[in-house]
């Protein structure tokens, strides 16, 4: 077992050089569809035509991919990108692993379609909704005030999930239940709300698309053990590693981008820094 790894690359590049099956769960944050052409990078592995996946058939599978990039050419350029990272997350996931998919509500209804093929329509465990109040509110439609994150695990019958070591929240009406009860708090539902990363708070690194460590802390906690090891290919930040760190987990974060580079080294000062061609 190796140092807590960073890694600067790009992670189509990455993920391939990671053993198979060696994460008990992934996070991961990408970019929003943003419309402009994301480069298609193949990654050097083929779908198995079953495999031990129990998705979509093939046939239906490709039928449904051929109508979507039809009607949008923006998001077929975001499938070309999303789909074989998924796949390689399929792979490095433990037989008892789970995946959190964390999107917006653009991309969520195509990135569903396209897990069900990966993972098939029964490793499907929740679609979480995170629920924040920030920002201007428009008149001219229900303001969109939340992201999904799509959770799926690699089998249904074996995967890891330990509701003792999800953080508690308080009832809604506390008056209704008992005093045990009420100290002791609920379990969270699939409905997580909870503020953004706070511009003067202790947790802010000031890299843009920082995620909050309360979100990851519960996804870190119910999915996985102390001494696994966990993975997040776009980091950003690193809020996976510093949750890890703080539970007691391993973990590889990979980013491209230089300053998210720079915001880890900061951030998760132990981990081993490595280039592309150093793994
Ligand atoms: C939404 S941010 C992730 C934020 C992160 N969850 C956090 O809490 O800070 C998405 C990240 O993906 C990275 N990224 C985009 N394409 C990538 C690629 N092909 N390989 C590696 N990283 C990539 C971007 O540099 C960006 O930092």
């Amino acid at each position: 077992m190796g140092p807590d790894l960073v890694v600067q690359g790009d992670n189509a590049v990455v993920l391939p050089r990671l053993p198979d099956a060696a994460f008990t769960m992934v996070y991961i944050d990408p970019p929003f569809n943003t419309g402009r052409p994301q480069r298609r990078q193949e990654l050097s592995m083929l779908r198995s035509a079953d495999g031990d996946r129990v998705g979509f058939s093939g046939q239906r599978y490709e039928t449904i991919k051929g109508a979507l990039h039809t009607y949008d050419d923006a998001f077929s350029d975001y499938w070309a990108f999303l789909e074989p990272r998924l796949i390689e997350a399929w792979r490095l996931l433990t037989p008892d692993g789970t995946l959190y998919l964390h999107l917006d509500y653009r991309e969520v209804h195509y990135a569903k379609v396209m897990l069900d093929a990966i993972f098939g329509r029964s490793s499907f465990l929740n679609e979480i909704i995170w629920a924040y109040d920030y920002g201007a509110r428009t008149k001219r439609r229900w303001p969109t005030k939340h992201d999904n994150v799509l959770v799926y695990v690699k089998d249904p019958a074996a995967y890891h999930f330990d509701t003792a070591e999800v953080d508690r929240e308080p009832y809604m009406a506390p008056g209704l239940v008992t005093p045990e009860k009420r100290e002791l708090g609920k379990l969270p539902t699939d409905v997580w709300w909870h503020t953004i990363v706070s511009p003067t708070g202790r947790e802010k690194t000031g890299y843009p698309t920082q995620k909050p460590e309360g979100l990851v802390r519960r996804m870190v906690a119910a999915s996985s053990r102390p001494g696994d090891w966990v993975l997040d290919f776009f980091a950003g930040s690193g809020t996976l590693g510093a949750v890890a760190q703080r539970l007691g987990r391993r973990f590889v974060c990979v980013d491209e981008n230089p300053q998210a580079i720079e915001v880890m080294a900061r951030r998760l000062p132990t981990a081993k820094f490595l280039g592309t061609s150093e793994i």
